[in-house]
């Protein structure tokens, strides 16, 4: 990238994308940075409240499954970098309405792979430098583990959900942009993220929301599955030195080195909270209700990414025990948020802040 550069990122008004644009846009001053995304369920633009003023920062409305629109705003502004968050993003949802995650998540990238193919005049005679088309993607593509072993950036794809199954799509189309036409892209698959932001649907948020609010925590199955959690900031970190130190048409693994079975981080929730909370020990754990089993539910994701950190240097910067510490305080501190996301009234705040302008 030079100093000057327009970078596009996709979805930047969800958790993960949230915490991108800020770091692009605080970090960077001299890109112009915009942020483009359809604000469904998951999108609030007040979690950009503390940036949205900023001289570098564009917000645009709109769809990336709605080609014309993708291609006008490609021209409009020459990108010279991409970051593609936008997706739909929660497996529960695409067990029930499979169709919106093909359509966000393929067809949505290709239209984007399409319009950057287009501008950059990319094709396999012509190799494109200083542009990069950063595809962020999900250590779900590579299915499920035993209780051994790593997902290294090797592992064959063996998607299971209607979700995973349309990320892996995304990511061989990508793939097969750069082999085609040459299209300067890289790819990341990072596993699960927590912290502030993050949609009060997914297991994290959920828990500390309905253990504030004295409901029952559903723990699917026996809570034997088991993830890899990395907090969402250092998840940002490492897409800002990929997307400006990673090898074009490359795939980097991003993950936390830190397992936990579910059961077991509800527990230390529980503890977490009750200390907040100053309630008696084992008031939060009491609420813990095992629950029909999500179909298909992965036994177990863990990633290697030793490639990342050996390459390019990067490395989770915090333990898991103070990172959800601190994402607990923040939930509890950020009462309104989570009350406006669950009731649909950011989207007021939406209409409101632009009638301004
Ligand atoms: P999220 O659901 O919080 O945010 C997605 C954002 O995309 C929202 O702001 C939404 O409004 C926007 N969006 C959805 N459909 C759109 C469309 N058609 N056009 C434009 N914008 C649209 O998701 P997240 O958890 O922040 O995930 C971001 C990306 O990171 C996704 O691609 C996801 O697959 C990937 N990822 C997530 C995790 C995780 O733990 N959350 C881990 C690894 C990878
Ligand atoms: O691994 C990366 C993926 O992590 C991302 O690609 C996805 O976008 C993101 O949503 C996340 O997927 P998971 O399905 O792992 O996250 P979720 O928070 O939905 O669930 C985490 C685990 O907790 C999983 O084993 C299912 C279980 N769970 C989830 C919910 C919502 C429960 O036991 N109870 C629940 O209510």
């Amino acid at each position: 990238m030079t100093k000057k550069s327009c970078i596009l990122i996709t979805g930047g008004a969800g958790f993960i994308g949230s915490h991108v644009v800020r770091v692009f846009v605080k970090k960077y001053p001299d890109y112009t940075i915009v942020n483009l995304d359809k604000l469904t369920y998951a999108g609030n633009l007040a979690n950009l409240k503390d940036i949205e003023d900023f001289s570098n920062y564009n917000f645009v409305k709109g769809d990336i499954t709605d080609n014309t629109f993708v291609l006008n705003l490609f021209e409009q502004y020459q990108f010279d970098g991409v970051i593609h968050l936008a997706a739909e993003s929660h497996v529960d949802r695409s067990i029930s309405n499979p169709i919106e995650f093909v359509m966000t998540n393929v067809i949505g990238t290709v239209n984007l792979l399409n319009a950057a193919k287009k501008i950059w005049n990319a094709n396999i005679d012509n190799p494109v430098s200083n542009k990069k088309f950063y595809h962020i993607s999900t250590d779900e593509v590579y299915g499920s583990l035993g209780a051994e072993g790593l997902f290294t950036e090797k592992t064959a794809y063996d998607p299971h959900s209607p979700y995973s199954a349309s990320k892996a799509s995304s990511d061989h189309f990508v793939r097969a942009y750069f082999d085609t036409y040459k299209l300067p892209v890289v790819i990341s698959n990072c596993s699960n993220n927590y912290g502030s932001f993050h949609f009060p649907e997914k297991l994290i948020p959920l828990a500390i929301n309905n253990i504030k609010n004295m409901r029952p925590v559903p723990v699917y199955g026996k809570g034997e599955n088991i993830r890899d959690w990395l907090f969402v900031e250092d998840h940002a970190a490492a897409i800002d030195c990929i997307f400006h130190q990673g090898k074009i048409g490359s795939t980097y693994n991003i993950g936390g080195n830190n397992e936990w079975k579910n059961i077991d981080l509800i527990h230390l929730l529980c503890q977490i909270m009750d200390k907040k909370l100053d309630r008696t020990e084992g008031t939060s754990a009491s609420l813990i209700t095992f629950v029909k089993d999500r179909a298909g539910h992965d036994l177990r994701y863990a990633i290697d990414a030793s490639k990342l950190q050996n390459e390019l240097g990067w490395k989770p910067s915090l333990k898991f025990e103070e990172g959800l510490e601190k994402t607990v305080s923040w939930y509890l501190s950020h009462e309104e948020w989570l009350n406006n996301v669950t009731s649909g009234a950011y989207k007021e705040y939406y209409t409101e802040q632009y009638a301004k302008r």
